[in-house]
C-alpha cells in the first residue's frame, strides 16, 4: 500500500470567471498534521471540500488509501472515513448536542425487533465516551443556542469522530476562538493525531502552523506553490511564499493628532435577554484622529457595546452622544445616516445579504444617495462603478466581479467586502469589531493601514478586537473590559502587552 493515505492528482477546479484549483497534486501521510496556507480566495476550501465529496474535480483524481475514488457526497467521504469541520458551521440551533451529531446517521436500532428507531440514550452514552476519549469536553444533552461557540465547535469534531473518521479537515477552526481556546483547540488536534488520526488544517496562523503542523502546502490563486517542512521553516518564509512579497508584521503609523470628541459613551449599561446586565455603566470617549481599542477575553461585553453604541442592541441606563448629539434612542438607519460606520462581529448574519450580488452588497447602506438612485429608480450604471472601484481598491477576490453571488465568495473576501463598504460611508466614528478574523496577513496589512489612513483623516475609530497584537500596533489609546466593566483607560504607550493582558483577566483593579 502507498505511504499516503490521502493523494490528490492533478487536481482542477473551476467556478464561473475563475480557476479555483488549477492543477494541484498533494500527498498527505497518515498520522500527520497536514496545513494548508493560502490567501484569502486561493482555494483551499475548495480542495478540501473535494476531498468531502461536496464538489468533484473537473480534472484530476483522488486516491484514498491507494486506491483511486470517485467521492461524489459527503456522506461517501464518510464511508471512507472522511470528517470535516467547516468554516462556518452547520448545527441545528434547537437541537441538543447529541441529536446534532446523530442528524443523518441510519438508525441502526430496531424495536420489537423489526422498526427502526433512534435510541438516544444509547447515543448520548457514546458521545459522552467519545467526549471523555479526546478531551472534548461537552453535555451531551445541551441544546446548541444555549452553548458557546467552543462548544459547537467540540460538537463538530465529535460528529466527525462519531462516524469513525480517520481524516480530519478543519477549515480555519481558530479564526472563530479566543487565544485560551486556541491552545486548548491545538491539545485536541496534537491528541488526535497522537491517537493516529490524519488531520488536515486550514490556517491563517502562521504560528499555528508552526505550533502544531508537521507539513505545509502553500497555496497562490489556485495553484500549489510549495509544500514545507514545518520545522525547518520560519514564519517569514511562510509568509513571503504565500503573499508573494515581503510581509510587514508592525503597523507603520504617525503621531496622533486628536480633534475633538467624536463619540462619548456616558455611564452606559446593557443587558441581554435575559435581563442580565452584560455591559455595567462603562464610559468612555473617541476623539477624531484617534483609534480607541477595546481589549478582553472574548464575552465581556465589548461587542454587546459596539452593538449598543449602532443600534442592534437596546440601552437599558446612560447615553451615546455623537458629535454633541444625544443618539441613545435613534434608530439604526438614523445613527448610520448620523456618522456611524459598523463592521460587525457576525459577518453572514448582520453584515452582508447572501444572495444578492456583491455591487449590490456594496451599496447596501447608501442605494438611496442621489448617486446611485434618481426618483426611486435605481442607476445600474452608478452601482456598477462603485463595484469596481471597491474591488479594485480593497482586493476584493471573487470570480465574476460586481456580479459575484456574495455566497459564493471566500469568507475572507466578503469580509473585505464589508469592511470596504463601510469605510466608503465616511462616516465620523468607524467601529470595526474583529475586523481581521478570517483574512490572510497581506489583507491584514491592508487592512491595519486603511484603519491607521481613516484616523489620519480625522475619524474616530473605535477597535474592538480579541487579537491582542492588533490592538497594540493599532491603538492609540487603549481600555480594557472584563466582566462587562471598563477595567483600565489608558494610552497606548504606557501599556505593555502583559499589563493589558492582566487586566484582561481581571487580574488589576486600578481605574
Ligand atoms: N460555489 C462557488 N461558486 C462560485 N465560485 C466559488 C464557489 N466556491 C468558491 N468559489 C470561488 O473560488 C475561489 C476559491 O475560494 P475558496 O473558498 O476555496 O478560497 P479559500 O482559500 O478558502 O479562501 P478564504 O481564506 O478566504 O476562506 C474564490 O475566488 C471563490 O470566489
Ligand atoms: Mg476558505
Amino acid at each position: 500500500m502507498s505511504e499516503y493515505i490521502v493523494e490528490m492528482k492533478h487536481i482542477t477546479k473551476r467556478f464561473p470567471g475563475i480557476v479555483a484549483n488549477d492543477d494541484v497534486s498533494l500527498s498527505i501521510k497518515k498520522g500527520e498534521i497536514f496545513a494548508l496556507l493560502g490567501e484569502n480566495g486561493a482555494g483551499k476550501s475548495t480542495l478540501m471540500s473535494m476531498l468531502f465529496g461536496m464538489y468533484e474535480p473537473d480534472e484530476g483524481e483522488i486516491w484514498i488509501r491507494g486506491k483511486k475514488e470517485e467521492i461524489s457526497s459527503p456522506s461517501y467521504a464518510t464511508k471512507l472515513n472522511i470528517g470535516m469541520v467547516h468554516q462556518h458551521f452547520k448545527l441545528v440551533e434547537n437541537y441538543s448536542i447529541t441529536e446534532n451529531i446523530i442528524l443523518g446517521l441510519p438508525s441502526r436500532d430496531k424495536r420489537l425487533g423489526f422498526l427502526p428507531y433512534v435510541d438516544v440514550k444509547k447515543a448520548e452514552q457514546k458521545v459522552a465516551q467519545l467526549s471523555e476519549r479526546y478531551g472534548l469536553e461537552v453535555n451531551p444533552k445541551d441544546i446548541i443556542e444555549n452553548v458557546g461557540i467552543s462548544v459547537q465547535q467540540r460538537v463538530e469534531i465529535l460528529k466527525m469522530l462519531y462516524r469513525e473518521a480517520e481524516i480530519l479537515i478543519f477549515d480555519e477552526p481558530t479564526a472563530v476562538l479566543t487565544p485560551q481556546e486556541i491552545s486548548f483547540l491545538l491539545e485536541i488536534i496534537r491528541g488526535l493525531r497522537d491517537k493516529g488520526k490524519t488531520i488536515i488544517l486550514i490556517t491563517h496562523k502562521l504560528e499555528e502552523i508552526k505550533q502544531v503542523a508537521d507539513r505545509c502546502a502553500i497555496l497562490n490563486r489556485g495553484k500549489l506553490i510549495d509544500v514545507l517542512d514545518v520545522a525547518e521553516t520560519s514564519t517569514k518564509t511562510m509568509a513571503n511564499l504565500m503573499v508573494g512579497r515581503e510581509v510587514n508584521f508592525t503597523v507603520e503609523k504617525a503621531e496622533p493628532k486628536f480633534g475633538n470628541t467624536v463619540l462619548e459613551v456616558q455611564n452606559l449599561t446593557v443587558k441581554n435577554r435575559d435581563g442580565f446586565s452584560v455591559v455595567k455603566n462603562v464610559s468612555f470617549s473617541v476623539r477624531g484622529g484617534e483609534v480607541f481599542a477595546i481589549a478582553g477575553v472574548a464575552g465581556n461585553g465589548q461587542v454587546e457595546i459596539a452593538d449598543a453604541i449602532a443600534g442592534l442592541m437596546k440601552i437599558a441606563d446612560g447615553k451615546v452622544i455623537l458629535n454633541g448629539k444625544d443618539i441613545s434612542g435613534e434608530s439604526i438607519r438614523k445613527r448610520c445616516l448620523d456618522g456611524i460606520s459598523y463592521i460587525p462581529e457576525n459577518r453572514q448574519d448582520v453584515g452582508l445579504v447572501m444572495d444578492f450580488s456583491l455591487e449590490n452588497n456594496l451599496v447596501l447602506k447608501t442605494y438611496n444617495n442621489a448617486r446611485f438612485s434618481r426618483k426611486g429608480i435605481l442607476r445600474a450604471k452608478e452601482i456598477r462603478a462603485n463595484g469596481e472601484e471597491l474591488i479594485k481598491k480593497y482586493d476584493i477576490r471573487s470570480g465574476q466581479g460586481c456580479q459575484t453571488i456574495v455566497r459564493s465568495m471566500s469568507g475572507g473576501n466578503q469580509q473585505k467586502a464589508i469592511i470596504g463598504r463601510e469605510i466608503e460611508l465616511n462616516s465620523a466614528l468607524m467601529i470595526f469589531v474583529q475586523p481581521t478574523r478570517g483574512l490572510d496577513i497581506g489583507a491584514i496589512e491592508n487592512i491595519h493601514k486603511q484603519i491607521i489612513a481613516e484616523r489620519d483623516a480625522g475619524k474616530a475609530i473605535l477597535l474592538i478586537s480579541l487579537e491582542l497584537d492588533e490592538i497594540m500596533n493599532c491603538a492609540d489609546t487603549i481600555g480594557v473590559i472584563y466582566n462587562g466593566e471598563i477595567q483600565k483607560i489608558a494610552d497606548a504607550k504606557e501599556l505593555s502587552t502583559n499589563q493589558v493582558g492582566e487586566f484582561m483577566m481581571g487580574v488589576k483593579h486600578e481605574k
